[in-house]
């Protein structure tokens, strides 16, 4: 990444990046300790999706309700189910679930605090058109809920904010799929995600310098710009899908993001008069998860909106969610150093407080 401005007197320079006091001095809450804690948490969330009552018939099809930093397990699950499912996989992200659903449909509803109203609507829906519930949770009105009913519960950890949680949710929602036989055996698979995420810590850390630590040159990259993010495959979608979340959340700034080749009939129009000193543009390669023709079409796309030095991380080999897990170790780590290095605190998520309790205080429901 020849771009990367070796900036160290910058506010948000490698200076401040590379001084492990004054990044823990800007990052209270801890994100990125939460980030480099993900390998571990994967293998907690094994323990607890196989101590669950998870197996049950192949259903007609998966639906997977959940918003924000929940409802992304949804979108893992149909990036992996894509290409070995012999059922549909839809991720919902709203109160209303599609007519379809009934007692053929296996209903997974995640929700890290359990208290998201749109998610226990859809799972109010969901019960009474006979869809079968496995709910994901650490706790709230969706445990209640799912207990009252003896649907099966997976209880995840609790104490994190839902996008830090990120292993913890999907790894019982790809269980949950997993024991009715809409995923092959993952047991393995986890484990190579875990390894590959303690991996990505070790290189990505806040020990890591500047000079060393792609996700740090990634953050100076994209201080006071918008970041513009490709993911290829589905597996790359998702992780594209996810470093915009996390750059609104984590970084309290505006992404564009979208999948490739998708983005190739569209998105690349805003970019007709090139990226401009204002956007930076970001690839999230998962070759194998790729077409044939998809590097030539990256390529030509590069070529015509004159990208010559984009930021770009490539998924790696092995099995679908080690691919992912390396993409989404990217996304999170730069996306925590871009806050720091813009000032912000990286935890707290005050604007999505505000609209959640005006809502709740509307409606009367704590939620
Ligand atoms: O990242 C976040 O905090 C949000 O996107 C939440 O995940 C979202 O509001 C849904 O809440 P929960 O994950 O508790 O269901």
């Amino acid at each position: 990444m020849s771009g990367a401005p070796p900036d160290g007197s910058r506010p948000g320079g490698a200076s401040v990046l590379d001084d492990l006091r004054e990044l823990g001095r800007r990052d209270p809450g801890d994100m990125l300790g939460e980030v480099a804690g993900a390998g571990g948490q994967a293998r907690v969330a094994l323990r607890a999706a196989q101590a669950a009552p998870l197996v049950g018939p192949l259903p007609e099809v998966v639906v997977v309700a959940g918003m924000g930093g929940s409802g992304i397990a949804g979108d893992v699950l149909a990036a992996l189910a894509f290409g070995v499912s012999s059922v549909p996989v839809l991720a919902v992200k709203g109160d209303r679930l599609p007519a379809f659903v009934g007692p053929g449909t296996l209903l997974l509803a995640v929700s890290y605090s359990g208290n998201t109203a749109e998610t226990l609507t859809a799972v109010e829906q969901g019960l009474a058109a006979g869809a079968r519930l496995v709910a994901v949770t650490s706790g709230g009105a969706l445990a209640e809920l799912a207990q009252s009913r003896g649907a099966p519960l997976v209880a995840v950890e609790g104490g994190r904010m839902p996008r830090a949680a990120l292993w913890s949710l999907v790894v019982p929602v790809c269980s949950a799929a997993e024991a009715v036989g809409v995923l092959p055996p993952l047991t393995d698979e986890v484990c190579a995600a875990a390894d590959a995420l303690d991996e990505e810590a070790a290189a990505l850390g806040p020990a890591v310098e500047t000079a060393a630590n792609p996700a740090k040159q990634a953050a100076l990259r994209l201080l006071d710009r918008l970041p513009v993010v490709w993911g290829s495959g589905p597996i790359g979608a998702v992780a594209a899908s996810r470093f915009r979340t996390q750059c609104n959340e984590n970084a309290k700034v505006s992404v564009v993001s979208g999948p490739l080749p998708e983005a190739n009939h569209n998105d690349v129009m805003g970019l007709e008069g090139g990226l401009g000193p204002g956007r930076e543009l970001v690839l999230l390669r998962d070759e194998v998860g790729e077409h044939d023709r998809d590097g030539r079409r990256i390529q030509a796309v590069l070529k015509a909106i004159g990208a010559g030095d984009p930021v770009v991380r490539t998924a790696g080999k092995g099995p679908g969610l080690a691919r992912l897990a390396r993409l989404t170790a990217f996304a999170d780590f730069a996306s925590t150093y871009l806050g720091i290095g813009r000032g912000v605190d990286p935890t707290p998520i005050r604007t999505l407080d505000q609209v959640k309790a005006a809502l709740a205080t509307e409606s009367g429901a704590p939620r």
